[in-house]
């Protein structure tokens, strides 16, 4: 699935909003593990969710770059399925800072004509949070920017169990014949359907694992660890990361190198 540009600025002769990145040779869809917000606040004497509060104004602008740069999709994991074991506080914070945040940003995400969704268990969160997201998602449906994913309880394997259920269902019912369950049948389960995969993961803070994210969808994304922390992460980290794309040879599986 390829889509053009969130505007209708050809990138290729556009201004170089990112120096040394080619603008010819951007992923499409770029996915982001926010990682070290924790951290972030810690190494300020700060309390924890202060990191998260900073993490929301990293979002925004690298949210912001992507569209500008006419990246199709950005897909961000802001909360996993794991993350209901933090305290009861911290999970508080976050549920109010998801509200809070989506009820100050939609307008300028409307303007922007961002199309967001949310990838997860929906039903598993606050009330007046699912009637945000509801109220979001609908009225950016039709926009034509960039496709803005936002993980909120999601995780990779409960995606793939969620996909095998509803299969199975379909195949119990008699409407599908097993035999012709292929990677296409999967992939249209699962909270992304419709996406196509990313191209390009970036994990902050220095980890070196994917923690249950996009575990299908990630299958040949080419991976950039940066030590910044999310709340750090800004259009110079970004370049870093696209450069570092830039430089790969994609061969999925085969000989020849693909240069993004
Ligand atoms: C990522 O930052 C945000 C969420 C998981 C919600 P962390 O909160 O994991 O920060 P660190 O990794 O503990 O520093
Ligand atoms: C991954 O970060 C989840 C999100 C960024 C929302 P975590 O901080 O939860 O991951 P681990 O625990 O370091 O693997
Ligand atoms: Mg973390």
């Amino acid at each position: 699935m390829s889509r053009p540009p969130a505007t209708s600025t050809d990138t290729s002769t556009s201004p170089v909003i990112l120096p040394g990145v080619d603008a010819t040779r951007l992923p499409q869809h770029v996915a982001v593990i926010m990682d070290g917000n924790g951290r972030w606040a810690e190494s300020r004497g700060l309390p924890r969710v202060m990191g998260h509060r900073a993490g929301v104004e990293a979002l925004k602008s690298t949210l912001r770059l992507c569209s500008d740069l006419g990246i199709s999709a950005l897909t961000a994991y802001a909360f996993s399925t794991e993350n209901w074991s933090r305290p009861g506080e911290e999970v508080n914070f976050l549920m109010t800072l998801f509200e809070r945040v989506l009820q100050s940003e939609l307008h300028a995400l409307e303007e922007e004509r961002v199309r967001i969704r949310f990838l997860g268990d929906l039903d598993g969160l606050p009330d007046k949070l699912q009637q945000l997201i509801a109220d979001a998602s609908e009225r950016t449906v039709a926009n034509d920017g960039i496709h803005f994913n936002v993980c909120t309880n999601y995780g990779g394997r409960l995606e793939l169990v969620r996909a095998a259920q509803r299969l199975a269902q379909r195949a119990a019912s008699g409407d599908l014949d097993p035999e012709t369950i292929d990677e296409n049948s999967i992939a249209a389960e699962l909270f992304t359907a419709g996406e196509q995969d990313p191209d390009l993961l970036i994990r902050t803070s220095g980890e070196h694992r994917i923690s249950n994210f996009l575990l299908w969808q990630l299958a040949y994304a080419e991976i950039h660890v940066t030590d910044v922390y999310w709340p750090d992460f800004n259009s110079e980290a970004l370049r870093e990361a696209l450069l570092d794309y830039q430089s790969r040879n994609r061969r999925f599986g085969g000989l020849d190198p693909i240069t993004p």
